[in-house]
């Protein structure tokens, strides 16, 4: 499966947010993966529709939006209008999931389903032929800089072997405390979308935009 690295702008500086889209857009990064946080579901508030909004125009990448935000169905058609292409929303955020994915899809979004790190897989198994990405917390979401959960790593396997023996090819995105030093790892238990906030936006972030996407090449010859 094609992998792809999701910079997460929760690490960026929010006082330069434009420069610090296009810098890793320019640098390889196909997915922009922005975190939206209510202050409910999660302690911090981060950003919301107009911030989207503003920098929409920096690139057409595609808008990965992860809302870390109670009853997300809301706001789906705000997120679609400020410029989401992705809209992924927690199952434990969700009273009415299924209407959720329903609102999502009618609006010509594409579908994530995000799970906090305790949640189990089995949340999923009449919605998972509906979802486009099933996104993995690998730390407790709410903040960025954390450790990644090391069971995880089997989480991700049960889910991969799961898609592929109903013949689906869902992205499994994994977030939450990735670095160059165990995405290899991650990978092989089979995620392709990687989310990676300090370890992009921390020393030099375009090169290290190059080499998460240099590693997922070597990984995969
Ligand atoms: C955490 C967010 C993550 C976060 C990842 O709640 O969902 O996307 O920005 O940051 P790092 O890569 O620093 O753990
Ligand atoms: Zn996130």
């Amino acid at each position: 499966m094609k992998r792809i690295l999701a910079p997460s702008l929760l690490a960026a500086d929010f006082g330069n947010l434009a420069d610090e889209v296009k810098t890793v857009a320019a640098a390889g990064a196909e997915y922009i993966h922005i975190d939206v946080m209510d202050g409910m579901f999660v302690p911090s508030i981060s950003l919301g529709i107009p911030v989207i909004q503003s920098i929409r125009p920096c690139t057409d990448k595609v808008f990965d939006v992860h809302m870390m935000v109670e009853e997300p169905g809301r706001y789906a058609r705000a997120m679609k209008e400020a410029g989401a292409d992705i809209l992924c929303v927690h199952q434990e955020a969700c009273r009415h999931l299924d209407r959720t994915i329903g609102q999502i899809r009618e609006l010509e979004m594409r579908v994530g389903i995000a799970l906090n790190p305790a949640t189990p897989l089995s949340v999923l198994d009449c919605v998972l032929e509906q979802a486009d990405m099933i996104l993995l917390m690998s730390v407790n979401p709410g903040f960025g800089g954390q450790k990644l959960i090391p069971y995880i790593l089997e989480k991700i396997s049960r889910l991969r072997k799961r898609l592929n023996q109903l013949g689906l090819e869902t992205d499994i995105e994994v977030d939450g405390g990735v670095t160059l030093e165990n995405v290899g790892q991650l990978l092989g238990a089979g995620a392709n979308v990687i989310v990676a906030g300090s370890a992009v936006y921390r020393g030099d972030t375009s090169a290290n935009v190059r080499a998460f996407i240099n590693t997922f090449e070597e990984l995969s010859e």
